[in-house]
């Protein structure tokens, strides 16, 4: 047995659900650990795709067990409607497979108007461009120890009795600050009471069930959402999402030590995208730009924005080897890249007179760097029926294997198209560890 963190090395939407839902064939238990509906995961099953915003991706597979870890903040609503849009297409979810903290955080309606309210109030180039979901607001008030959890939610009356306590300040800070609607108590009674009915059930210790499977000699798979250089202490911070995105939170959120993971895959997406503001160095602004753009159908998952594009920074995944302590690395999307004649790679930054091998903290710094590229030769035939790696193309293969040497950690899988059957594993992650 071994257990297995997937994060994201870039700026999110990277693929990681897919990665799950084909790793998860191995593992028993699937652990989400942070984040929480700001994720879009897409995993296509014969043909069908199925969007995840809060539910492991590892749903989809009969005899898993899908647990929602302390440090993910969960929206109850989008929860309950996940949940029924999954029974809806055939796919049981019960208290067996699907179970979450006690200590997880609940995302407030307060929360989600917080958010709207200080983006609307923040100057254009000052956004952050979040999904609105209300991640932050809840992130802050779980610091701020004023947050309410399910083990609340689950009694009714320490519900009502946290509800009441901290709405009068979230109330004056709506209308005085933000100049935003209020919100109601007793219409948030009325929204949330029957939420704590229908999610009584799958309300549990994760951490306790967590450590028993290990004990017991299943495998467990984290899965995490965001990406590394969303991280808020190691990403574009203040471009960033209010959680910790790396491999070291699987520790925290779940509710497990160090000791207990055993490999980290960085899933990297074969070029680079980002939804929202922030820096990116390789962003492209023509037409290359758009064909990847087009040929990568790259539109976020959960608000639909427009992904902005470019070459790939191995600078950024680099950074990610380093800060998750990476084992592995699946390349995603390669299937996308068929079909350029020249294919580019960032390798170092230029800033000023300086060459930048690390990825700089300071945005102001990031905001100046200029990509210095390394030029490939592409390939031109589609490769989403490869299954093989001897069968790849061999610049595809250069392609990869020139990743591996910038980054310096193994290419495990490669993944060129978005089904699982669409996968071609170099070494299990499972077995290498
Ligand atoms: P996540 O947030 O990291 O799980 O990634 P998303 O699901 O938001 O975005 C990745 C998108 O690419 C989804 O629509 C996937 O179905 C799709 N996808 C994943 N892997 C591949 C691949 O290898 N090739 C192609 N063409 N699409 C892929
Ligand atoms: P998955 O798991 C891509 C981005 C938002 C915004 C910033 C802060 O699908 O890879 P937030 O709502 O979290 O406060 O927004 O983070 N963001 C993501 N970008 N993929 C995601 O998740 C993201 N989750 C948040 O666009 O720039
Ligand atoms: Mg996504």
């Amino acid at each position: 047995m071994s257990n297995i963190v997937v994060v994201g090395t870039q700026w999110g939407d990277e693929g990681k659900g897919k990665m799950v839902d084909v790793l998860a064939e191995t593992a028993r238990l699937i652990v989400r650990f942070q984040g929480g509906n700001n994720a879009g995961h897409t995993i296509v099953v014969d043909e069908e795709p199925f969007i995840s915003h809060l539910v492991p991706s590892g749903i989809l597979h009969q005899n898993k067990v899908c647990l929602i870890g302390n440090g993910v903040v969960v929206d109850p609503g989008v929860l309950t409607e996940e949940i029924q849009h999954l029974r809806n297409r055939g796919i049981p979810v019960g208290p067996n497979n699907l179970l979450i903290s006690e200590n997880a955080h609940l995302i407030m309606p307060y929360h989600k108007l917080i958010d709207h309210g200080r983006e609307r109030l923040l100057r254009a180039d000052k956004k952050i461009g979040t999904t609105g979901r209300g991640i932050g607001p809840c992130y802050e008030d779980k610091v701020t120890r004023r947050g309410i959890r399910f083990c609340d939610l689950i009694d009714p009356k320490t519900f009502k009795q946290k509800l009441s306590s901290i709405l009068k300040e979230k109330n004056f800070y709506l209308k005085e600050f933000l100049k935003s609607e209020t919100m109601d108590e007793e219409a948030i009674l009325e929204e949330y009471l029957p939420y704590a009915k229908a999610l009584r059930p799958h309300v549990a210790n994760v951490s306790v069930l967590i450590n028993q499977a290990i004990k017991g000699g299943d495998s467990v798979l984290f899965e995490g959402a965001q990406g590394t250089h969303l991280d808020i202490d190691h990403g574009t911070y203040p471009y960033v999402t209010s959680s910790n995105t790396v491999a070291g939170n699987a520790c925290c959120g779940a509710g497990i030590g160090p000791t207990q993971i055993h490999g980290v895959i960085g899933t990297v997406k074969a070029y680079t995208t980002r939804v929202g503001k922030g820096p990116f160095p390789t962003e492209l602004f023509d037409e290359t730009g758009n064909l990847i753009q087009n040929r990568g159908a790259e539109f976020g998952a959960t608000t639909g924005r427009r992904r902005r594009c470019g070459w790939l920074d191995t600078v950024v995944v680099r950074n990610s080897a380093r800060i998750n302590s990476l084992t592995g690395l699946a390349i995603t999307k390669l299937d996308v890249l068929s079909g350029f004649e020249t294919l580019e790679i960032c390798t170092a930054y230029r800033y000023k007179q300086d060459r930048l091998t690390e990825f700089p903290s300071a945005i102001r710094v990031l905001e100046k760097c200029e990509p210095i590229y390394e030029k490939l030769p592409g390939w031109p035939d589609d490769i989403t029926a490869i299954r093989n790696v001897d069968e790849l193309p061999e610049n595809a293969v250069n392609y990869v294997k020139r990743i591996e040497e910038l980054v310096e950690a193994p290419v495990q899988i490669i993944s060129v198209g978005p089904g699982r059957k669409h996968t071609i594993v170099l070494q299990d992650p499972f077995d290498s560890v």
